[in-house]
């Protein structure tokens, strides 16, 4: 049994993450900034109640890049892009954060570069080149056709020709992100050198961008048609009419796994956290065998899921307990920079309340996403508004700009965001919803985050103890958390609808969605529509 000391402080801590360019501008240009980051800490964690009460902070890229996947495509992997700062501004930032206890968790994209990082340009430049073999290149077959069938994310092939040297060359993404060659050394070694780079900067951790992706089937073998495929797929949507298997997720991508842990074990408390997706059975394995993998594979179940019913969510989170090797520690995401506003996707601001509490409760780090705390919804983007390359190749319905529209602070021009037009457009209800006038409203999504977090810091049993998921009533996920004989009671009512569970004993309130609940509770409790409740038993 876990006691909270002997908890990792990215095992008993919550991490949120910044998408940069829409936190705060400091230098009037309409897009955030490494000081705008560092102006914001106490709004994340200032010691206080008043504050979020987070404990680190993931920051999505800001490398240098042209900004064809704004910011995944890096050019390079050692410097600070001049609209975000520089390596000052990012050394400032990280002892400003580790003032206020803070860890700063960086993005790292292995999978690919920029089309204009210097090994890129030097690659394409002859068949020859010493640096031809850190991208994947294959001739055309015999026929003039692609080398395999596989399809990017964002729509079309997944390979581009490259007229100079006459061969294509692989991306998964957008054809200015080229995939690296991990089976060739020389990357190993040189991609490794730059996580050493911020490591010894004092980076607390990375969060390593399509990790499961940077090793493919060595013959590059044609991916098999998905039959579950839905039809109305855009004419481009290649990659999503096809089954991923010889893309990504390959064995051999364990051995890459160790080795990327064994180089954070040669520092003090770091944590390696991956992007992955896949069934259950696969995505496990990125803890390694016996530990010696990532320490979070990020489970993004509960982010995929678009059902908002009780025995869903709990059937998520029993699949997931079921698979953990005791060594293995779980964790939680309910939005990101690559999927709608969870409020939106969950129906409203009630679901979204419950959820954050599921989220807070649960056994495992949580994640949160920067703006999910005062209830953003997904922007309203127009089709001429759009930067995400995924929607502007496949259509407004897939633009992940929804859910990157400028952090709301308060009711002034441009939300506190910015002095000039933001890069895109603020959410209509900024006026209402910013963190100035939600911080004042003791009803408010902002005061009810700070409530659970701050819970959550407090409790030993939240942060370290087991969880067992309770049968007490169809509309009702419900859990006991446990540790040294303390025991937590959660039940969350998914339900529109009123709804009476027989808990069995005598307990005493510690937190609502509803903040006019307090003091005890017996055998019933009843529950409001949508209402979650923390009983201490
Ligand atoms: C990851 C990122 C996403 C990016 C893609 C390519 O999925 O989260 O934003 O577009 O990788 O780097």
């Amino acid at each position: 049994m876990n006691n909270r000391s002997s908890l990792s402080w990215w095992q008993s801590g919550v991490v949120y993450q910044i998408y940069p360019r829409s936190f705060q501008d400091t230098n009037g240009d309409g897009i955030g900034d490494l000081d705008g980051i560092i102006q914001r800490l106490d709004y994340l964690n200032d010691g206080t109640p008043n504050s979020l009460g987070i404990d680190a902070i993931w920051i999505s890229p800001f490398y240098p890049s042209p900004m064809k996947d704004f910011g995944y495509d890096v050019a390079d992997y050692c410097d600070v892009d001049p609209m975000f700062g520089d390596l000052a501004t990012f050394d400032r930032l990280v002892e400003a954060a580790h003032a206020r206890n803070i860890k700063v968790i960086i993005d790292w994209v292995p999978n690919h570069t920029s089309d204009q990082h210097p090994w890129f340009v030097e690659a394409r430049r002859s068949r020859d080149s010493a640096k031809r073999d850190w991208y994947i290149w294959r001739d055309a077959k015999p026929d003039g056709s692609l080398p395999n069938n596989w399809g990017g994310f964002f729509g079309g092939p997944a390979w581009t020709w490259d007229e100079a040297t006459g061969q294509y060359y692989l991306h998964q993404f957008v054809p200015e992100q080229p995939e690296l060659n991990w089976r060739n050394p020389d990357v190993k070694a040189a991609m490794f050198d730059t996580l050493r780079f911020w490591l010894d900067r004092g980076v607390d951790g990375f969060r390593m961008d399509v990790i499961g992706l940077i090793i493919k089937d060595e013959q590059l073998r044609d991916n098999p048609p998905n039959p579950n495929a839905p039809a109305d797929l855009p004419e481009n949507a290649i990659f999503h009419r096809l089954q991923q298997v010889y893309n990504m997720d390959q064995d051999e991508v364990h051995e890459v796994m160790r080795e990327i842990r064994q180089l954070f074990d040669e520092y003090e408390a770091r944590v390696a956290i991956g992007e992955l997706w896949g069934p259950l059975e696969r995505w496990v394995k990125y803890y390694g065998e016996q530990g010696e993998g990532l320490h979070l594979p990020f489970n993004f179940r509960l982010m995929d899921e678009s059902r908002w019913e009780a025995r869903v969510m709990q059937g998520l989170v029993d699949a997931m307990e079921g698979v953990l090797p005791p060594f293995a520690w779980p964790n939680y995401v309910l939005g990101n920079h690559d999927r709608i506003r969870l409020a939106t996707r969950f129906g409203g601001q009630a679901q979204a309340r419950l959820a954050a509490m599921m989220l807070l409760t649960l056994r495992g780090t949580p994640t949160l996403y920067y703006g999910d705390e005062l209830g953003l919804e997904n922007g309203d983007i127009k089709p001429e508004q759009m930067h995400d390359p995924q929607g502007i190749n496949l259509g407004v319905a897939f633009t992940r700009d929804v859910a990157r529209t400028p952090m709301q602070w308060d009711a002034s021009d441009h939300a506190g965001f910015s002095s000039v037009e933001p890069w895109l457009p603020v959410s209509a209800d900024y006026a209402t919803r910013n963190v100035a006038v939600q911080g004042a409203a003791a009803d408010s999504m902002l005061a009810f985050y700070r409530a659970l977090l701050w819970l959550r810091r407090g409790s030993a049993v939240l942060q370290g103890g087991s969880y067992r998921s309770l049968p007490l009533h169809e509309a009702c996920f419900a859990y006991v958390r446990e540790l040294d004989g303390e025991r937590l009671l959660v039940v969350l009512n998914f339900a529109a609808a009123p709804c009476r569970v027989a808990v069995g004993e005598n307990g005493r309130f510690l937190l609502s969605t509803h903040p006019d609940r307090a003091g005890t509770t017996d055998a019933w409790l009843d529950l409001r529509p949508f209402e979650g409740v923390v009983i201490a038993l």
